[in-house]
């Protein structure tokens, strides 16, 4: 079996997330499914933080748990990685013990260290340049409110940061259009850029980048915004002052779609980029997208870990 991880949203063609998607959908409504399919019966899946976590940690470790498998834990400090073992000899001695490993790190090159070498399934659950977990429940979530890709236009106000880049990958990959607007100086990576420009031409979707938020907003129907200062980067206290007219409120959200949803990878800090108005707003489904996340992963490690019983089970919805 070809072993397969995820790095990044785009280790996936665009036809592979959409049926990641609409697996997750399918087994989100099979509400008595588990009983009888448990594809990783018999399997540890390891998961190492090197910072914190709510949504992707808890997210997995119940995800894992109604697949069969056995979801393990294993918090930076409490495991030789780093000073006293290298990335690769724990990628190596990890692959020994479990089904797949999932990484949460601060430089993206450790995760593609891992990757290289590990004999198991590396998912990347956050790294300084990537969330592609985060991004396939986003388009899950999306996809529920917004059926028809092609009717989806995006507004990213904030951060050119590992969340959005995911995103815009995945909306060019669908189809699903996203005008991105950020502070000058804060635009996504460039190659990041130029994958997503290449999936939008195939798929036909528009990119584009503002820094107004006002042309942003402006007749879309999804709008998403991320924290200013993502972890790791606390040293750079003097980042918020750039991003003065970036927050997400009721004025801006004003020039939207009038049932735009309002989206947030979590956690929020309320006051900052997003006021309280707007994130509890009938318009804001914030914690669906939060619970998207068990369904988006449970299908992700199916398909990465068991491909067979996937394909099964995609067969049969
Ligand atoms: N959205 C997200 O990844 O949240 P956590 O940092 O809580 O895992
Ligand atoms: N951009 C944020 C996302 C947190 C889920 C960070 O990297 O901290």
């Amino acid at each position: 079996m070809e072993l397969r991880h995820l790095l990044s949203i785009d280790d996936l063609t665009p036809e592979e997330l959409q049926g990641i998607v609409e697996w997750a959908i399918s087994v989100k409504l099979d509400d008595g499914l588990f009983e009888e399919f448990t594809p990783l019966s018999g399997m540890t899946i390891g998961s190492i933080y090197e910072k914190p976590s709510t949504r992707t940690r808890v997210s997995f470790e119940v995800g894992i748990d109604r697949l069969g498998g056995n979801p393990l834990t294993l918090l930076k400090n409490d495991i030789q990685l780093g000073s006293s073992e290298t990335v690769a000899d724990t990628a190596a001695v990890l692959s020994r013990y479990l089904g797949a490993i999932t990484y949460r790190c601060f430089a993206h090159g450790d995760v593609v260290e891992l990757a290289a070498g590990a004999q198991v399934p590396v998912i990347n659950a956050l790294s300084d340049l990537h969330h592609p977990c985060q991004a396939a429940a986003d388009v899950m979530t999306i996809l529920e409110n917004h059926p028809n890709s092609e009717d989806v236009r995006i507004a990213w106000i904030g951060d050119g940061n590992n969340v959005l880049h995911d995103l815009m990958l995945a909306a060019a990959a669908l189809g699903m259009s996203i005008t991105y607007a950020v502070p000058k100086g804060y635009e996504p990576d460039a190659d990041v850029v130029k994958r997503t420009d290449k999936l939008a031409k195939e798929s036909g979707a528009k990119i584009r980048m503002t820094h107004d938020p006002v042309d942003a907003v402006t007749g879309a129907n999804v709008i998403y915004t991320d924290v200013f200062v993502s972890m790791g980067e606390e040293h750079l206290s003097d980042k918020m002052s750039d991003f003065s007219g970036f927050q997400v409120n009721e004025e801006l959200v004003a020039n939207a779609d009038d049932d735009y949803i309002f989206m947030h990878c979590l956690p929020a800090h309320r006051g900052e980029e997003v006021t309280d108005g707007v994130m509890d707003s009938n318009n804001s489904v914030v914690f669906d997208q939060a619970e998207n996340r068990m369904w988006a992963q449970m299908s992700l490690l199916t398909f990465l870990i068991h491909p067979a019983a996937w394909a099964a089970f995609a067969e049969l919805h």
